[in-house]
């Protein structure tokens, strides 16, 4: 595992306005972890053995920085959260994850855990693991929330593990148009595909690729105003839907636009769909467009994340891949 692709740092903005930042942790932070760490895992209940974590000292967290990644969360600049990663027979596992318990319940945890996983798929890894300890359920059905399922048991703890989610490095956008085309092949009359990222991120332009690739007529344009728009195919391919969550308040305006109707029979792409359009269908394409803080740099880095059996990973690798 190299460090050298070290991660720009991911920023949100948490609702009280405070920075939340996530960066790769050097050797000179290895008293902070420690530090948060020891905070962080005296303050759990106690249950059975005391977790190894509370054996850390400076010099063992140095030696798993020196073997592995650790990355630190801070809001404002302090040092809030940590993740650290390893290699372990042969699997990546992620671990020592806590969040100081005076900034817990403000998502960072969520923040940090996706900004982790992405980065790792950035780094061409594939799968991630973690141990829970079994007398924590909550914190396993946490991880099942972030992806993660059991799948056996070591010690006094369960596996969990998941696939992490398809990266692509997209570097214009015409490459974005291509990997719509690439995906579309894929597609198939009742798929859903939730698509977020920031205005100006390649959205709309990800779609006109799909929209291509299923010979759609009309062009494919920011459906802003009108919410959704259906663009039928020449070439006896489904539909597509195309619709912009943007303006919907909820999950109740999305019901009013009738999407309901045409989606078993239509690829649905719905931009700003997150946390609205996940109700249109079982299993779903989530697609992140993340650009980075150069605002000169124009490549996007895209992840797909399958959820639900219809999708399989490793089509939607070798698709999304390409030649590139
Ligand atoms: N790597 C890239 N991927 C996608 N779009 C890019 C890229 N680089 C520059 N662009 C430009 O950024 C803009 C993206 O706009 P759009 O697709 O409408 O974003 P969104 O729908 O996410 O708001 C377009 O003007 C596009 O030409
Ligand atoms: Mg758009």
């Amino acid at each position: 595992m190299t460090s050298d692709a070290a991660p720009e740092r991911a920023a949100a903005t948490l609702p009280d306005g405070r920075e939340l930042t996530v960066r790769l942790a050097v050797p000179a932070d290895a008293p902070a972890i420690l530090d948060m760490v020891h905070r962080a895992f005296l303050a759990r209940p106690v249950a059975g053995e005391r977790p190894d974590a509370l054996k850390d000292d400076v010099r063992s967290i140095e030696a798993r920085l020196d073997n592995g990644l650790g990355y630190l969360t801070l809001i404002d600049d302090r040092p809030v959260g940590v993740v650290m990663v390893a290699r372990q027979r042969g699997a990546l596992r992620l671990g020592r994850v806590c969040v100081l318990p005076e900034h817990r319940r403000l998502g960072v945890a969520s923040f940090t855990v996706d900004v982790v996983l992405e980065d790792l798929a950035v780094r061409g890894e594939e799968r991630v693991q973690l141990l829970a300890r079994q007398e924590f359920p909550s914190l396993q059905a946490w991880w099942r929330r972030h992806g993660f399922e059991a799948q056996g048991v070591e010690g006094n703890c369960v596996v969990m593990a998941r696939l992490l989610p398809v990266a692509v490095e997209v570097p214009d956008a015409d490459a974005m148009r291509g990997l719509g085309l690439r995906l579309a092949p894929l597609l198939r009359a009742g798929d859903l595909i939730i698509a977020s990222g920031d205005l100006g991120s390649g959205k709309t332009t990800l779609a006109q690729g799909v929209g291509a690739g299923l010979g759609v007529a009309g062009p494919v344009i920011s459906p802003t105003f009108v919410l959704a728009r259906v663009h039928p195919s020449r070439d006896e391919r489904p539909a597509l839907v195309h619709a912009d969550a943007y303006r919907l308040g909820g999950a109740a305006e999305l019901d009013d636009l009738g999407l309901d109707d045409s989606v078993a029979a239509s690829v649905t792409f719905v931009e700003w769909g997150a946390g609205v359009a996940e109700a249109l269908a079982s299993d779903r394409l989530e697609i992140d467009i993340r650009r980075g803080i150069d605002p000169d740099d124009e490549t996007r880095w895209v992840f797909l994340t399958p959820i639900g059996a219809r999708w399989s990973h490793d089509a939607l690798a070798t698709a999304a891949k390409g030649d590139a």
